[in-house]
Formats: structure tokens, C-alpha cells, sequence
């Protein structure tokens, strides 16, 4: 049985769980997170593959005050007034990451931008000092299912795959948070939560986007709003032959494997490694400039369907 009751002790063990790639379930007010060192690939990877996701989207990263997530974020004078409004709580902001700030590519999904919050909760804010680390926790729920609100939904979800799940009694709050872009000139509403739009235009002094502004009307989830990162370069899938001025992205063995400059996703071919190395890998290879990057073929089991799925939109026409 992994659920054991949030004591000091228990709250001890995870944090170094948490500081050596394991992955933990933990209370929030809003709902249960499944936390991973945010700056850790492979334990981001891990929470991927325990909600068995069929897409990477970009994580919420947790930390215990403004003054610690002002070394991952670019925060103006709107964003510290809205973090002194509502932190800790349930609101998270989307703001532009700071450059070489170790946050897992993968957590923010290739993103320049990182989703940041902090959460108004005793078990939260001690396992985030007992790990010293910022922990990346979308809701600890198999994916598709619902936001889990005690540590038993935690359990009944994702028992059979999870060590530890920190049971903190049930969540004050129920619903996710709410989630603001602040990247941009105007503050827009990606996703509403207890923090409403009515109390962020009181705190900034002017109206904000609601989500279902400017596309068709239609209300959509952040992770279907976002633009992705794309490569600049052309990407060229199941590929088994190196062509002119191809770069080489290889997962597994293999002859393109042994190209020279080839990366490799996992010399192994290890799902959870790749997953892990897919984002930073594709930065790698576009930077030097290439037309094409050429990708050797990934099998669509487990994490392998995430990681296909983000190449296929990233090879799309553009
Ligand atoms: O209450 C909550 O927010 C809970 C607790 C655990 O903190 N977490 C949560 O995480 O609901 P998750 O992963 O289920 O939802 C996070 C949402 C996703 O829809 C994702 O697309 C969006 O946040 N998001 C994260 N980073 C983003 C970014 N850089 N830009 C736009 N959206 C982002
Ligand atoms: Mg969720």
C-alpha cells in the first residue's frame, strides 16, 4: 500500500525520493499532484509514463515563494503584483522562462515559457523544502481520468505504479487552479479556477482575455491553445537512410545510430530515457543550423506514442 499518512518523517523520505528522480503524490489545496524534480528530465519522464499521457504537455512547476520562482521566470511589475495577490493559492502564471534556468525541457514541453505556481498547502510547501528542488505535478490522476481530491482517488488511479502518495486528507479547494498567460501585453485566462477573472482584473487594473476569446468562440484546454515549440528545421520521420545535409536523431541501435553527429534519444532504446531526451535533443540539432533532421522510426507503445505524436506535429507543414 503506497498511501501513508503526510508526517514530518514520511514528508523527509519523500523529499529525498523526489531529490533522487523518484516521483511522489502529494496534496495541494486545489487537487493531488504527481511530483518530479522539475529539473530532472527522467523523473519528468517518469510522470509521464506513470499517466500513461499520449501527449507531453507542458507542466505546472511548484515552488514554495515568489522569491524562488523569480530564478526560473522573468516576472514585471504585473506578474509580482499578481503573485503577492495570490500566492500561495490556487493560480498558476505561464510567464517567459529565464534563460539557463535547469528547468526540464520536457516539463515545459520545449516551451521559452515555464507555468509557475505556489500552493497554499503545509504538506506541499514541506516536501518542496525537504526536496530542494521545484517540483513539476500535473494532478495525480491516470490520464483522461478526473483530478483526484484524496489521497484514496490517488490510490484507486495510479496505486499500482506509484511508491509513495502523501496523504494530506482531502483538498480544500476540489478544482484545479486557475491558470493565466502573462507572457504577453495582455493577461489572458487559459484556464478558470477559484482565483476568478473578476479578482485578477481587480488586481491588475484592466480587463483580461477569457479562453474562449479568439478562437472561433470555442473554450479550449491550455495544452490545445499552446503553439508548441517548433523546429525551424524540417523534420523527415521513419527514416533509415542519411541524406544530403541530414542531421541524424537516432533512438535505439542501428546503422543511422553510428552516423557521425547522430544524437541519440536512448543508445538503448529505452522509452522513458528518449522521452526524457526529446526535447533538449531537438533544441541540439536545430541550433546547428541543418535543413533537415532526420528521424529514426520510434515503436508506438508506452511512451513511444507521446513521443511520436509531439515529432508528427513538430514535422508538420508549416
Ligand atoms: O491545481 C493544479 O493546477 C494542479 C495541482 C497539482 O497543482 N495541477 C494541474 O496540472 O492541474 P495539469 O498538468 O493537470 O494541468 C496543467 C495545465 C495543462 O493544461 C497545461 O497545458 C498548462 O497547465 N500549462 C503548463 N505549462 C504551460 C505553459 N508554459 N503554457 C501554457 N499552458 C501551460
Ligand atoms: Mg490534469
Amino acid at each position: 500500500m503506497p498511501v501513508y499518512p503526510a508526517t514530518p518523517e514520511r514528508i523527509a523520505e519523500a523529499g529525498r525520493f523526489l531529490a533522487q528522480a523518484g516521483i511522489v503524490a502529494f496534496p495541494t489545496e486545489t487537487v493531488y499532484g504527481l511530483g518530479a524534480d522539475a529539473t530532472n528530465d527522467l523523473a519528468v519522464a517518469a510522470v509521464f509514463s506513470a499517466k500513461k499521457r499520449p501527449v507531453f504537455n507542458p507542466l505546472i512547476v511548484h515552488v514554495p515563494s515568489l522569491a524562488l520562482a523569480e530564478r526560473y521566470a522573468q516576472f514585471d511589475a504585473r506578474a509580482c503584483k499578481l503573485a503577492a495577490a495570490f500566492w500561495p493559492g490556487p493560480f498558476t502564471m505561464v510567464l517567459p522562462r529565464l534563460p539557463g534556468s535547469f528547468i526540464s525541457d520536457l516539463a515545459t514541453a520545449g516551451l521559452d515559457t515555464v507555468a509557475l505556481r505556489v500552493p497554499a498547502h503545509a504538506v506541499a510547501h514541506a516536501l518542496m523544502m525537504a526536496a530542494r528542488k521545484p517540483i513539476a505535478a500535473p494532478s495525480a490522476n491516470r490520464s483522461g481520468h478526473i483530478s483526484p481530491t484524496s489521497a484514496q482517488h490517488v490510490e484507486a488511479d495510479l496505486g499500482d505504479v506509484l511508491h509513495m502518495i502523501l496523504d494530506g486528507g482531502p483538498t480544500e479547494v476540489g478544482l484545479e487552479s486557475t491558470i493565466v498567460d502573462a507572457t504577453g501585453s495582455h493577461v489572458r485566462l487559459l484556464r478558470p479556477g477559484a482565483v476568478t477573472a473578476e479578482e485578477i482584473e481587480a488586481v491588475i487594473g484592466e480587463p483580461i482575455g477569457r479562453s474562449s476569446d479568439g478562437h472561433n468562440g470555442r473554450p479550449s484546454s491550455p495544452g490545445q491553445l499552446l503553439s508548441h515549440y517548433a523546429p525551424r528545421a524540417r523534420l523527415r520521420l521513419n527514416a533509415s537512410t542519411r541524406e544530403a545535409g541530414d542531421a541524424i536523431l537516432a533512438f535505439g541501435p542501428g546503422p543511422l545510430a553510428l552516423e557521425p553527429g547522430a544524437v541519440n534519444l536512448s543508445p538503448s532504446g529505452n522509452l522513458l530515457e528518449a522521452a526524457a531526451n526529446l526535447f533538449s535533443s531537438l533544441r541540439r540539432l536545430d541550433a546547428t543550423g541543418v535543413a533537415t533532421i532526420a528521424v529514426m522510426p520510434i515503436p508506438e507503445t508506452g511512451l513511444g506514442v507521446a513521443i511520436t505524436d509531439r515529432l508528427r506535429r513538430a514535422a508538420a507543414p508549416r
